[in-house]
Parts: C-alpha cells; sequence; structure tokens
C-alpha cells in the first residue's frame, strides 16, 4: 500500500520546488504526497529562515507532530518527522537536540540523499525501539560537491499544473549583510541549458502554460549553454522561446528573484524581443539611500537602480515592477528612509514586500551597531506601505476596462469561482461556472482592490481563449 507524505512548505518559490523535488525523490519508495496531514505516514516541513521567528514557528509546529506521532505509536504504527529547508540548514543540530522525536534533519542540498538518509533513520528507529529517543535523529547539512540537480529524478511524480516552477539557479555569493541565503543555499550553482530544455520540454508537454524560471539570484545565472560556453541568463531566455514558443506561441515565461547588479543590456534588451516573456519584474531594491544601500553591501545605489528602471521601460513601455523593501536597517536615518519614499514615488511598483528589518544571528548586519529602535522601524513600515498601497490601487484600478489574459491555477472561496494570474502576476477573481483548474481566458477587467482583479470572461473569443496554450 502507498505510504502518504505530507510536505508543509514555507518561504519561498524555491522552496515549493524543492517539495515537489523531494516527493520525486521518495516516490519510488512507495510514497504518495497527500494533502491531508491527519493520514500521513510521513511529514516534510520544508522551512523558511529568512526572517525572525522561523525556528521558533518550526518548533511549534514540530510540537504538534510529536503529539500526532506519539498517538500513532500508541496504535502500533508511527510518523516519520523530517525537518527540511534552511531552517534545518541553520539550526538542524538544535532542532535534533531540542526536538529529538523528529528522525531526520535534511538541508537543501542534500535532498537528493533522502532515500538513504531515511533507510539510516529507520536502522536508528530499530535500535531505540522501547529506549529513549535522545538524539536519535539523523542529519545531513553538508554541501556536497556535486549538485544535488545531477541527482534528483528527471521526470516528476506529479502531473504539473498550469505555471510550472524550473529552478536554473541556486545559491547567494552577493552576501548582502541583513540576508541569511549564502549560508543557507550555499555558493551560487548554475543548472547547463541542456538540463534546464530538458525539463522546459517535459513541463510543456505536461500542459504548462507559464514557466517560471527560479533562482535565489536568477539573473546571475551563468550556465553552461549547448555549445561548452557560458551563457547569460538573456540567452537562455532567447533559445528558450526560440525553441519552445513556435510550437507553443501562448506560452508565458517568468523569472525571480534578481539582483540589481546582474541586470546586463543583453537581459534587458531580451524584454523588448521575447513576446512570451511577461511584462512584469520583481527586482528588490531594498533602500533608496546609497549610504543604507553601502552598508548593506549591494553593490549599486539609488541612481543605478533608477537607471535600470529607465532601460527596462526604454525596452518594454509597458513593463511593470514589484521590489523588496527593509526598514529601520542599523544606521538608517530619517533621511535616509526619505530616500526610499523618493526612489518609491519615481518608480511607481504594481506591487511590493517591505518589512521591518530583522537583525539574523551570523550575519554580518546583526553586529553592526546603530539599530533602529523597533518603535522606528515599525512606524517607517507603516508610511512605506501606505505609499506602496496606493500605487498598487492606482496600478490595478488602470487595469479597469481592459482585457487581460488569465491562466487560472487555484479555486476561489465561493463555488464556480475561479483564481488565475494576469500578466503582471496581479490575482484575477472570476466566477464563471465554465472555468476550471488550467483554463486560460480573456478578461474584462471589471473591480480592482490594491491586492486582486476581478472580471467576467470577455465574450469576444471565448471559446478560443477557454483553450490550452
Ligand atoms: N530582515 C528583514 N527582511 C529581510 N529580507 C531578507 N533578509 C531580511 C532581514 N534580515 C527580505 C529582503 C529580501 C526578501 C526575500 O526578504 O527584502 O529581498
Ligand atoms: Fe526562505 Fe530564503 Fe531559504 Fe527561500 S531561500 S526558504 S526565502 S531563507
Amino acid at each position: 500500500m502507498a505510504k502518504k507524505l505530507f510536505i508543509k512548505t514555507y518561504g519561498c518559490q524555491m522552496n515549493v520546488y524543492d517539495s515537489a523535488r523531494m516527493a520525486d525523490v521518495l516516490a519510488p519508495l512507495g510514497y504518495a504526497r497527500t494533502e491531508t496531514p491527519d493520514d500521513a505516514d510521513m511529514v516534510v516541513i520544508n522551512t523558511c529562515h529568512i526572517r525572525e521567528k522561523a525556528a521558533e514557528k518550526v518548533f511549534s509546529e514540530l510540537g504538534h507532530w510529536r503529539q500526532r506521532k506519539t498517538a500513532a505509536r500508541a496504535a502500533g504504527g508511527d510518523v516519520t518527522i523530517a525537518v527540511a529547508g534552511c531552517v534545518a540548514q541553520a539550526e538542524g543540530e538544535e532542532i535534533i537536540a531540542r526536538a529529538p522525536f523528529v528522525d531526520l534533519v535534511v538541508g537543501p542540498q542534500a535532498y537528493h540523499r533522502l532515500p538513504e538518509l531515511l533507510a539510516q533513520a529507520e536502522r536508528a528507529r530499530a535500535k531505540r525501539n522501547g529506549r529513549s529517543q535522545a538524539g536519535a535523529g539523523v542529519m545531513d547539512t553538508d554541501f556536497p560537491v556535486e549538485s544535488k540537480f545531477d541527482h534528483l529524478p528527471e521526470q516528476s511524480a506529479e502531473a504539473p499544473g498550469a505555471v510550472g516552477f524550473l529552478a536554473v539557479q541556486e545559491g547567494c555569493d552577493k552576501f548582502c549583510t541583513f540576508c541569511v541565503v549564502p549560508y543557507t543555499r550555499g555558493a551560487e550553482y548554475s543548472r547547463p541549458a541542456e538540463a534546464i530544455f530538458a525539463e522546459a520540454r517535459r513541463l510543456i508537454e505536461g500542459g504548462v502554460q507559464e514557466i517560471a524560471l527560479l533562482g535565489q539570484n536568477v539573473n546571475a545565472w551563468h550556465g553552461e549553454g549547448p555549445d561548452g560556453r557560458t551563457w547569460s541568463l538573456g540567452r537562455l531566455l532567447r533559445e528558450l522561446h526560440d525553441r519552445f514558443q513556435p510550437q507553443h506561441p501562448r506560452l508565458r515565461w517568468r523569472y525571480t528573484t534578481s539582483h540589481p547588479r546582474e541586470m546586463d543590456d543583453d537581459l534587458i534588451v531580451a524584454h523588448g524581443e521575447l513576446p512570451g516573456l511577461m511584462p512584469f519584474l520583481h527586482l528588490p531594491v531594498q533602500s533608496g539611500s546609497d549610504a543604507v544601500l553601502r552598508a548593506m553591501n549591494r553593490g549599486h545605489g539609488a541612481a543605478e537602480y533608477l537607471d535600470i528602471i529607465a532601460r527596462l521601460r526604454a525596452a518594454r513601455p509597458d513593463i511593470a515592477f514589484s521590489s523588496d523593501f527593509i526598514t529601520g536597517f542599523p544606521g538608517e536615518t530619517e533621511k535616509d528612509f526619505e530616500a526610499t519614499l523618493e526612489l518609491v514615488r519615481k518608480v511607481g511598483f504594481a506591487s511590493a514586500y517591505s518589512f521591518k528589518y530583522s537583525a539574523r544571528p551570523g550575519t554580518p548586519g546583526s553586529l553592526l551597531p546603530n539599530r533602529v529602535p523597533d518603535a522606528v522601524s515599525a512606524e517607517r513600515l507603516q508610511r512605506l506601505q501606505a505609499l506602496l498601497l496606493e500605487q498598487a490601487t492606482a496600478f490595478n484600478q488602470a487595469c479597469i476596462g481592459r482585457e487581460l489574459d488569465v491562466i487560472f491555477d487555484r479555486p476561489g472561496k465561493f463555488a464556480g469561482q475561479m483564481i488565475g494570474r494576469s500578466p503582471y502576476m496581479q490575482p484575477v477573481v472570476v466566477s464563471d461556472a465554465r472555468l476550471g483548474m488550467g483554463d486560460r481566458a480573456s478578461v474584462t477587467i471589471t473591480a480592482a482592490t490594491a491586492t486582486s482583479l476581478s472580471g467576467t470572461v470577455a465574450a469576444a473569443g471565448c471559446g478560443d481563449s477557454l483553450e490550452a496554450a
């Protein structure tokens, strides 16, 4: 009988992708993924370490699974508990020490070794049967010499949805002083182009209509091209377009997350050349103050960021932007913060994520003097969010009356309601009994909030638009 695997995913899209890969690795061992935690034989908690309280969240979630495990054991069964992701990488030893009922801890670079780890965990479990559980968990948080990508199954166990994720790059060499990613994900690694083409082909053959290329520093991708030379992301996107767009002219492409320093001309120009590349870019800036950007080790100033935005707009006039911001980085003055507001006013963002600075253990930022009091960071965050909300509302309202191409990938709250994504990543809510998962339609936008749109399937071309790409 198939064993049931429940994976709880926190954090970024890379983690969503990794969760699917872990399911692929475990499928040959007889594990099938379930969405209901209650009947799981194994649970994987795929964690995120980016901001505060991540570890505490994991321990509180583990408390729940400890009870489940105790109950299952009392009934003669068991639940295997695994902790994966960036908290596993950063705090694996503490997890093993504080939560001895955890069977295995696995870092993001070791997912291909899950079967081996599981076997080890089972041996450890057999040994300690009936005895104390202390310290019996198995852990693998090494950064292997070979990439995990060379060892993950080619064929995915799961049918892809309408929108597919494709990891092309992992890790980070930028060492922004606030960020844990270089420590949890390791050095930058770019998958070779051929592996990316093969995975894109499988996704497209599986019916995806949009592919998001993923990487912590996706535009730093510098993988081996089919000619044996090092290619850039712009070149990779052109080649993907050339290979797949002729047969699938409505395929949509994106890439995330990018670093301003890696936004080279080749990539900027690609936005004007490739109709399948969506007119939307998430380009985190973090701050609009040169002094703060320097302290963050971002490697660019506000003027350079604005210049990149201007060049992207020149290449693709309808492009929209989102970004990430941090308020209250050590040393940030009111004047620095005003420079952030100024940058936001100059760009005009379609959407954005903004956070209060959180000192992460082990990062250089956590050692900086001139900490900004929490109340000040919070107050700045509020002002920033008010401005970003205004901009997002304006952007979304400007879509009213337009027809947008929407790919529907999740059900809405109410019967007959579906939610999809516009080219600008806006969630679009439509009530129409004809719509199902994976459908695509041209939608006339009739209403907008700061975070979503709603509308009706455009009468014209409806039959055609409900077809797959
Ligand atoms: N404190 C607050 N926000 C952070 N981010 C990353 N590290 C921190 C931190 N220590 C934010 C950045 C990044 C996004 C993914 O999370 O804005 O772009
Ligand atoms: Fe979280 Fe960043 Fe790790 Fe993604 S890469 S899981 S956002 S810490």
